[in-house]
C-alpha cells in the first residue's frame, strides 16, 4: 500500500462561533475553549456527491494514473441525500470511472476502515490501484437548536489514490458495543405492515463520555500499532489524529509525551468532519510539503459503534 494521490473539497460557505451566537445560547468563548473549532464549513447550496468528485479528481490527478487503471473506489459515508445508488456509484459516474464499487460505514474511523479494506484487497490480488474518498455532511445529522451538537460540525470531502508498495507498516481496527453514545436514527418510509411508531431522531451524543472513551482508545491504538511496525513513539514524525476536538488531540499528545508541534490539526477551521478529517489534513500537509520521503505517520481516529483504528504508514512521495 503506497498513498499517491491526495485530494480534498469543502463546501463555500464559511459559519464562524459568533455567526452560530445570532441564534443559539453559545459564544466564542466557550467553543473555543471546550473544543479549540473557530469555524466550519458548511453545505449551503452545493451538494456532497459534488465535493466528493472534486477532491476524488484531484487526488486521481496527483496520483498520476489514467481513471480506467483504478481497480475499486471505496466511499466513506455515514449519510448522503442518496439511499441507493451508493455515493460510491455516484461519485464513479462523476469521475467516468469503470471498475467496482463500495460504500462503507464506520463513522468518524471509516478512512482508517477504507484503508485497511484497501489494504487487504491489494493482498489478495482483487484490486491494485484504489480510490478511497471520505465524504461527510454531518450537519445535517444534527438538531440545529440542539446547542451541544450543532456547534461542533462540518461538511467535507477528502480522497486518496493508493498503488501497491510498502508503505503500510501496520494497522489496525476495533469495535467495541457503545452503540448508545454517540447515535441518530432517521425514520423510513411506513408500510401497512409496520407495527411501531418510528420518528427521526437527530444526533445525540453523550459528549463526556464519548471524549474519554476517545483518547483511551486512540492512546491504547497508536501504542499497538507503533510497537507492531517495530518502532518507538519518539520515531513517529507525525500524529493525524480525527480532527473532532483540539482537547482531545492534546489530551492524547500529553499522554504519548509526545509534542503538541508532531500534531498538526485544522478542527479550528473545519470542525468535525467525521471521516473526512484525516484525508482532509493529510492532503493539506501534502499539499505544503510538509511529508518528507520516510516520514513515519500515525493515522487514528475514533467514533460511532464505537469504532476505532490506527495505522503506521511510511511517507513516499509519487515514486511508483
Ligand atoms: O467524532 C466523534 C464525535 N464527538 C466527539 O469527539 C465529542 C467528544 N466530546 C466533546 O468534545 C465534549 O464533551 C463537548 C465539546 C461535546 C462538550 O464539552 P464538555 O466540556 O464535555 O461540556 P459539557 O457537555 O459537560 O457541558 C458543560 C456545560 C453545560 O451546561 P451546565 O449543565 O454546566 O449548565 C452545557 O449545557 O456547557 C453547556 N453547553 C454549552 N454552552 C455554551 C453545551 N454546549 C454549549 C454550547 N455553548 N455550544
Amino acid at each position: 500500500m503506497k498513498i499517491i494521490g491526495t485530494g480534498s473539497a469543502h463546501p463555500r460557505l464559511t459559519i464562524t462561533n459568533d455567526m452560530l451566537a445570532a441564534f443559539l445560547d453559545t459564544n466564542d468563548e466557550w467553543i473555543t475553549t471546550r473544543t479549540g473549532i473557530k469555524q466550519r464549513q458548511i453545505i449551503s447550496d452545493e451538494r456532497l456527491k459534488d465535493l466528493a468528485i472534486d477532491a476524488a479528481k484531484q487526488a486521481i490527478k496527483k496520483g498520476g494514473i489514467d481513471v480506467h487503471d483504478i481497480d475499486y473506489i471505496i466511499c466513506s459515508n455515514v449519510v448522503n441525500e442518496y439511499v441507493t445508488p451508493s455515493l460510491s456509484c455516484i461519485i464513479h459516474d462523476g469521475i467516468d470511472a469503470n471498475c467496482p464499487c463500495v460504500d462503507i460505514n464506520a463513522a468518524c474511523s471509516g478512512f482508517l476502515y477504507g484503508l485497511q479494506i484497501a489494504h487487504s484487497f491489494q493482498r489478495a490480488g482483487v484490486a491494485r490501484n484504489i480510490l478511497i474518498v471520505c465524504a461527510e455532511e454531518p450537519t445535517r445529522m444534527v438538531d440545529w437548536k440542539d446547542r451541544s451538537t450543532c456547534v461542533l460540525f462540518g461538511d467535507a470531502a477528502g480522497a486518496v489514490l493508493i498503488t501497491e508498495g510498502d508503505c503500510m507498516k501496520s494497522m489496525r481496527v476495533t469495535n467495541m458495543s457503545k452503540t448508545d453514545v454517540l447515535y441518530e436514527e432517521r425514520k423510513l418510509e411506513p408500510t401497512p405492515y409496520l407495527r411501531r411508531n418510528e420518528d427521526n431522531v437527530p444526533l445525540q451524543m453523550k459528549g463526556q463520555e464519548v471524549f474519554k472513551t476517545a483518547v483511551k482508545a486512540s492512546v491504547k491504538d497508536i501504542a499497538h500499532v507503533v510497537e507492531e511496525a517495530g518502532l518507538q513513539i519518539d520515531d513517529i514524525d507525525h500524529f493525524l489524529l480525527h480532527q473532532a476536538n483540539l482537547r482531545i488531540i492534546e489530551a492524547v499528545s500529553h499522554l504519548l509525551k509526545q509534542d503538541m508541534s508532531k500534531f498538526p490539526h485544522n478542527v479550528e477551521l473545519y470542525g468535525n468532519t467525521s471521516s473526512a478529517s484525516i484525508p482532509v489534513l493529510l492532503n493539506e500537509m501534502n499539499m505544503r510539503g510538509e511529508l518528507k520521503d520516510g516520514d513515519k505517520i500515525v493515522l487514528s481516529a475514533f467514533g460511532a459503534g464505537f469504532t476505532t483504528g490506527a495505522c503506521v504508514i511510511e511517507w513516499h512521495s509519487n515514486q511508483k
